[in-house]
């Protein structure tokens, strides 16, 4: 009866061990969720609809924020940190732009930005 408890302290040992040893993982859908918002962004800024970018530009920006603190924390990956930061000054830049109306400028910097996709999964995307 008494070597229960043991047992489950070990157990509950090797779990959390194992937990920090794992390779840390980007949130499950956190890629796809970038992917739906910067689409659902290069729609709203050809629309001109000023909200609605701007709320996808928030969404971009708060999503590459998570980006960013993944690559910090995994380590060995400055250039990823570096891209998930630029992507996340560009989101911040294309919110202040299309609140303003500069819908073109918008354009420029989300082109900027699906480049920006582009060139970290070159480099950390593995397939
Ligand atoms: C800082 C690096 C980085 C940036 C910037 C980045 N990605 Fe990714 N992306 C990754 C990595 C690493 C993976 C593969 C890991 C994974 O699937 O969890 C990935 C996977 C994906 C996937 C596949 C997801 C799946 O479920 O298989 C999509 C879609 C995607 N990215 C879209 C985008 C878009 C769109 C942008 C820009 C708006 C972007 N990413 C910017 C690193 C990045």
């Amino acid at each position: 009866m008494r070597k229960v408890p043991i047992l489950l302290t070990l157990l509950s040992v090797a779990i959390a061990l194992n937990a920090v040893c794992a390779e840390p993982e980007m949130g499950m859908d956190l890629m796809q969720n970038i992917e739906d918002a910067n689409k659902s962004l290069s729609s709203n800024i050809a629309l001109a609809n000023k909200q609605a970018a701007g709320d996808d530009a928030k969404e971009l920006a708060r999503m590459f924020l998570e980006v960013e603190t993944f690559f910090t924390h995994k380590g060995d990956a400055t250039n990823a940190v570096d891209l998930a930061r630029q992507s996340r000054e560009l989101s911040a830049e294309i919110v202040q732009l299309v609140a303003t109306g500069k819908f073109e400028v918008a354009t420029d910097k989300a082109t900027t930005l699906s480049r920006t996709c582009r060139t970290c999964h070159t480099f950390y995307k593995k397939e």
